[in-house]
């Protein structure tokens, strides 16, 4: 990474910008949330304030920021590109933001047919609803969610009846459960594609293929490493 431009789409708290400064790359960040940018500035004023890293608010889908920015060493964007409404427009950008002999890591959520479809209209509802609908809504797809666990949720529901608050707690990495469960319940836009679409869709634009992580058929995201032919043409 020494040396290397690294352009990180959609930052979030912009954690991984932070590893790809240590590992020495150059990093520009960027993320569509003001909340998102300013948990970003602050992980750099605490870590990295002396760092090359630059962080700005901006959407992938702003053509004239987009055409502004230089092509980087290394693109990445997890979990990004499905939550910007319109998930191919968002991939035509970010491939034309890599390096000719750059990389591209993605993560895109995984189509699981009608169950996606499903979990779309969830999230729609949720996005539109009141407390309570909202209520239902959590404790239904939790049900859903942990059928094949219903000991554990069964406690669950019950410490959320109670109000208690364990379930807010943080776990040792990452959200806590109950953050965990409202951040995909309510995650809108929400979009979805199958590896081979994503396979395809680079394939075109000259990628290749080079790792690949799928979460098995199941939900959450499939995971693609790629690297762009030579010249821009592919
Ligand atoms: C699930 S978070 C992932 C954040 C980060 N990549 C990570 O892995 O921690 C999705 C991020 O995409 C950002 N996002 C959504 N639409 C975007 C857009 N059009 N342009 C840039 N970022 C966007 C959101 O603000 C959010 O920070």
């Amino acid at each position: 990474m020494t040396g290397r431009t690294f352009l990180d789409v959609g930052c979030g708290s912009g954690l991984f910008s932070l590893a790809a400064l240590r590992m020495g790359a150059r990093v520009r960040s960027f993320d569509y949330d003001p909340d998102s940018v300013r948990a970003a500035e602050e992980l750099r004023q605490e870590f990295a304030p002396h760092g090359d890293w630059s962080i700005q608010r901006a959407s992938i889908l702003d053509a004239d920021f987009v055409q502004e920015l230089d092509q980087a060493d290394i693109v990445y964007s997890w979990g990004v590109l499905h939550h910007t409404g319109n998930l191919w427009a968002a991939m035509e950008a970010t491939c034309g933001l890599v390096a000719p002999g750059g990389k591209l890591y993605l993560s895109i959520y995984n189509d699981q047919g009608t169950e996606s479809r499903i979990w779309m209209s969830v999230k729609r509802r949720y996005n539109t609803s009141g407390d309570v609908t909202r209520r239902l809504l959590i404790a239904g797809s939790l049900l859903y969610l942990g059928r094949h666990y219903p000991l554990s949720v069964a406690r669950r529901l019950a410490r959320r009846v109670r109000g208690s608050a364990t379930g807010t707690l943080p776990r040792r990495r990452g959200m806590s459960r109950s953050h965990d469960l409202v951040d995909w319940v309510g995650g809108y836009p929400f979009e979805v594609a199958a590896p081979e679409q994503i396979f395809s869709f680079c394939r075109e634009r000259g990628f290749e293929l080079r790792y690949l992580k799928t979460c098995k058929g199941g939900i959450g995201c499939n995971e693609f490493l790629f690297t762009r032919g030579s010249t821009n043409g592919g």
